[in-house]
């Protein structure tokens, strides 16, 4: 019998340690916004996902404490033991409307949503086609839901084709996309995919996470923007990133969301959000809804960003959002690059493996609405800096 002397984890936290490598938490204090305190530092914000600025905003803030007085604050249980709270049939409700759906549900957070979707809807008999570079999510989704899975290389529309014609005898074929891809921030060819979902007979399911808020006139996602929101079947998104909250949603018919609410695991064996949080995140799909302006100065500081970027040399990819990569390459200079900025006041995590590619070590900048030109100014100059002292450009 083999007599293990240190449990695993002792060996592999001290070899992460040496390297280098080990990740740890930083303390912030306050809200989330363009400028934070971290580690008792203050610094200007390039990592959040908060695109339009609402995770501190007032109006959030009070919907979230009329409810509290109401409702008070925790959920009891999963819905389908403690009730269906007002606050999360609001929400279901606005979503739905905001989507023009039959229906919407929403789960716990946006990795319980793709988990619990994917592993109910598709099962062993079913094939499921996804990008290479979709969310761990959707991965995991997939590998419990036990289907057939097939990735094709990102947004390579040629590969998929050839892998759709030969996928026969199977019950369902599903192609799972990110809208927007997190680590890239360069969006899904759509039409494409919906058009090839026709031609082959497929159910589509698109994770909207980076998008809702940010892409299309209404800010509903990838879906508008390409004009094909009915022809796909199970639209998902997050209610965690733009719309500065927590929790995730799935919108489509009503039957699916039934089916969901019958099949889901991760909706069915939890607990549900918190009255509150339903509440701030209902009046953030309204601000997405009615305010306009949000979603325009978060575009004109996306392009701005990305223009000069580009114009001092940086490898950003194809990104087309307010997710800009920086590629870097190496982990250890990827981590010098983030320690270097963050001596000079600007906070930007560095993304790598296992998150990234081998060898694609990068920093993740995102652009929010609440950014001023002197913020971004400010870190095009020291990143121009930095970048020059790295031999990176
Ligand atoms: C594309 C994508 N899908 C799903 C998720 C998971 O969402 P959540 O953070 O709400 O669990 C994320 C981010 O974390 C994401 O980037």
């Amino acid at each position: 019998m083999n007599k293990r002397v240190s449990p695993p984890w002792e060996e592999e936290i001290l070899d992460l340690e040496r390297s280098g490598l080990k990740r740890r938490l930083r303390d912030l204090s306050g809200a989330q916004g363009r400028m934070i305190t971290l580690d008792g530092k203050e610094v200007l914000n390039f990592c959040s996902n908060n695109y339009l600025g609402l995770a501190d905003d007032p109006r959030l803030r009070r919907a979230a404490v009329e409810v509290i007085e109401k409702e008070g604050v925790g959920s009891g249980a999963s819905r389908l033991i403690s009730g269906n709270m007002a606050a999360h049939r609001a929400l279901e409700e606005t979503i739905a409307h905001f989507k023009g759906t039959q229906g919407a549900l929403v789960f716990s957070a946006g990795y319980m949503a793709n988990v619990g979707i994917i592993s109910s809807v598709f099962g062993r008999d079913d094939i499921i086609f996804g990008d290479r570079l979709n969310h761990a999510s959707i991965i995991d989704g997939i590998v419990l839901s036990q289907a057939k899975f097939r990735r094709y290389p990102h947004c390579d529309m040629e590969t998929l084709e050839e892998m759709l014609r030969s996928a026969t005898g199977f019950r369902w074929r599903g192609i799972i996309t990110d809208s927007v891809f997190s680590m890239d921030g360069d969006i899904a060819p759509l039409d494409k995919i919906v058009a090839l979902a026709e031609r082959y007979d497929c159910l589509v399911m698109i994770d909207e996470a980076h998008a809702l808020g940010v892409i299309g006139k209404h800010g509903k996602g990838l879906a508008e923007y390409f004009g094909v929101e009915d022809k796909i079947a199970i639209q998902m998104g997050t209610l965690s990133k733009a719309a500065g909250c927590f929790g995730a949603y799935c919108s489509g018919s009503k039957a699916l969301i039934d089916f969901l609410i019958n099949k889901a695991r991760s909706f069915m064996y939890t607990t549900a959000i918190p009255p509150a949080v339903a509440a701030s995140a209902q009046k953030a799909i309204q601000i997405i809804r009615d305010d306009t302006m949000l979603r325009q100065l978060l575009w004109e500081n996306t392009h701005y960003f990305k223009k000069a970027l580009d114009q001092i040399g940086f490898d950003t990819l194809g990104s087309q959002t307010p997710i800009i990569p920086i590629i870097v390459g190496e982990s250890r200079l990827t981590v010098e690059f983030s320690r270097r900025l963050w001596d000079e006041g600007i906070f930007v995590s560095a993304i790598r493996p296992p998150t990234v590619p081998v060898h694609t070590g990068r920093l993740r900048l995102t652009v929010m609405a609440t950014h001023t030109r002197e913020d971004l100014d400010y870190a095009l100059e020291k990143l121009k800096m930095i970048g020059r002292g790295l031999n990176l450009v």
